[in-house]
């Protein structure tokens, strides 16, 4: 029989589990979003109250609506009230020491049938799954950022992921109202994987002074049609995120195409982080 997944938790509430645990809650799902911390929780909770708070705003959300959605999200500073989760969603930081400690941990803490989730953008499934004693039940859950818009999840299986685990996972995706692409445990998966190349070029360009930033990411809107310039949306995703993804493909594969630019280290280390930190290739309020 189908799982239900009724009960969720999200593990981390950074830009993506927020957004995260928004899309999850907005589908009427009970959700328990936990944090390192009281400040951390505070932050998470205030991104997803600014997010519903725009949505209503732009006349897509009632306040009354909102005031459910709110009231589906329950914060924690505890990975143990995970325990009654029916799926848990990890989106801590990439870093696989982190991950594996957290997947060890919720091992322990939920029952042997809860479906364990890596929001990982690069890192290997496989890799996260071995510290659980159930990596048949350890999947790849990989949103876009911004998580309430971008419609597209990758589900990654490894090859001992579960059959039936892949398959409820894509039928609650699609629960979710988003659309599910299934890959194998791969280095930036399927569109990381062509994306990342792209925005490390646009980087390499910028920085040998061939174009301005405001003509590059212009050329690749109205040029091409995308929604927003490369460097606008290395802004975006996080500059320290985007070189995470860079170098751990690059240690993978090798391939000079995802050898991070060098400006990229130089910005993350002057804290110029993008949109999260107010500024990266450009200023935000
Ligand atoms: N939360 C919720 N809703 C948001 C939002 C957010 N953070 N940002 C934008 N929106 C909504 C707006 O409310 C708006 O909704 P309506 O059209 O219904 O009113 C809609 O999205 C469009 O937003 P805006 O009008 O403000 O601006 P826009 O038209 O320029 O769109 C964008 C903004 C959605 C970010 C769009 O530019 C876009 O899709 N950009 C590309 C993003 C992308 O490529 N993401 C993938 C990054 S890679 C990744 O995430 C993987 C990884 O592992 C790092």
């Amino acid at each position: 029989m189908a799982r239900e997944f009724s009960t969720v938790g999200v593990v981390g509430l950074g830009t993506m589990g927020a957004g995260i645990a928004e899309v999850l809650a907005r589908s009427g799902l009970s959700v328990v979003g936990a944090e390192v911390d009281e400040a951390a929780v505070a932050r998470g909770r205030g991104h997803i109250e600014h997010s519903t708070a725009r949505a209503v705003g732009k006349g897509k959300l009632g306040d009354s609506d909102r005031a459910r959605l709110l009231g589906r999200i329950r914060y924690t500073t505890a990975l143990s009230d995970l325990a009654g989760a029916d799926l848990v969603i990890e989106a801590v930081p990439e870093s696989l020491e982190l991950k594996a400690d957290v997947f060890a941990q919720l091992d322990k803490i939920t029952g042997p049938e809860t479906v364990l989730a890596s929001n990982t953008s690069s890192l290997s499934v496989t890799e996260i799954g071995v510290h659980t004693s159930r990596p048949g039940k350890v999947v790849g859950m990989h949103f876009f950022n911004p998580a309430p818009v971008q419609k597209l999840i990758e589900v990654v299986r490894t090859v001992v992921t579960e059959p039936d685990v892949v398959d409820d996972v894509m039928d609650f995706v699609a629960r979710l109202g988003k659309t599910p692409v299934v890959i194998g445990d791969r280095a930036g998966f399927i569109a990381n994987a062509l994306l990342f190349g792209y925005l490390n070029h646009a980087v390499r360009m910028y920085e040998q002074r061939y174009v301005t930033r405001a003509d590059l990411d212009a050329a690749m809107r109205f040029g091409c049609g995308y929604p927003m310039g490369p460097l606008a949306l290395l802004d975006l995703i996080g500059l320290d995120t985007a070189y995470q993804i860079l170098d751990t493909m690059y240690h993978q594969s090798r391939n000079r195409l995802h050898a991070p630019a060098p400006l990229l280290k130089q910005m993350i280390t002057a804290g110029l982080l993008g949109r999260k930190s107010g500024r990266g290739f450009y200023t935000y309020d």
